[in-house]
């Protein structure tokens, strides 16, 4: 019987993660199918249900994408500490009754840095543009990296400012630097090694009101938005950095994603070539 898998979202109709977990599938030798599934907003314990109970092979796992990471979080009925971080869930694995509830996003974003990019956050001043869903999934994986330092912007100070706080109580985690929260006005003269864009002004090409020496010399910039040029990765490129999109993360945390499942990491970079050769 063939294992099923999903991601489930709404829209999904773009989703790129059936085709990547196909070629991983493949490319590892495993006997699985994954399908995208397309839930209404107030329907998605309901379509979960539908889908362990459906026909066919045993239910083993769900992808979840906006915007429903944050009800997969409190459907799970156990969760790990990287997903409890996140406050939200990407990842769900279905076992017996329990539903083990997961956070890949901040892994994929480090995994393509430092795999990918080159671009290892050790010893490197890190900016994090927003304080919404995917700026509080990379935290947590990007302290546990040593960076030197780690400042959130946002347009709303006081929410970066309240997220700065939150984790700069960590009990029982061995990070050594304490996040600061800050508004973007306050961003004038300092300079960073690592930027990463996690508000959503990519999506409407809003123009982020930064200043150009945040972006240091070597500075590496990093959109999490993918498929498109946004307005960040120009004003980047403008001053200098070297620039990354989400695809890779996309694809990193996918590989995360089918690791805890499947127990096997499969290879990234020929499917990462694969995605950009034919989009
Ligand atoms: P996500 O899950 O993608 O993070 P979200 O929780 O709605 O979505 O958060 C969106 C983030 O993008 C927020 O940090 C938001 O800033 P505010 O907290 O001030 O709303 C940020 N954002 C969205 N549009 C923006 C824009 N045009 N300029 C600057 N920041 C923007």
């Amino acid at each position: 019987m063939t294992d099923r898998y999903c991601v489930i979202g709404n829209p999904i109709g773009h989703s790129k993660s059936p085709r990547i977990h196909a070629l991983f599938a493949k490319q590892t030798g495993q006997d699985l199918s994954y399908e995208a599934i397309l839930v209404p907003s107030d329907g998605f314990a309901e379509a979960i249900r539908a889908f362990i109970a459906a026909k066919g092979g045993p239910a083993r796992g769900a992808n979840v994408t906006v915007p429903f990471k944050e009800e997969a979080f409190r459907l799970a009925t156990r969760r790990t500490a990287r997903a409890e971080a996140a406050g939200a869930v990407n990842t769900l694995s279905f076992d017996a009754g329990t539903i083990v509830g997961d956070n890949t996003d901040g892994a994929g974003l480090v995994r393509d840095l430092k795999h990918n990019l080159g671009c290892d956050p050790a010893g490197r001043r890190i900016l994090l543009l927003g304080a919404g869903g995917a700026a509080r999934g990379v935290i947590l994986p990007l302290l546990l990296e040593n960076p030197t330092e780690l400042v959130i912007a946002n347009r709303t100070e006081e929410t970066a400012a309240r997220l700065a706080l939150e984790f700069s109580r960590l009990p029982g985690c061995a990070v050594a630097v304490k996040p600061d929260g800050t508004g973007f006005g306050r961003l004038a003269g300092r300079a960073f090694d690592l930027v990463i864009n996690a508000t959503s002004a990519g999506l409407s090409n809003a123009v982020l009101p930064l200043p150009t020496s945040v972006f240091a010399p070597r500075c590496v910039a990093y959109e999490m938005v993918y498929g498109r040029e946004t307005a960040f990765m120009v004003q980047a490129r403008d001053a200098g950095a070297r620039v990354g999109d989400g695809l890779g993360m996309l694809v990193e945390q996918a590989a995360e994603a089918f690791f805890v499942w499947r127990g096997v990491r499969p290879q990234t970079a020929p499917v990462l070539s694969a995605l950009k050769g034919n989009p």
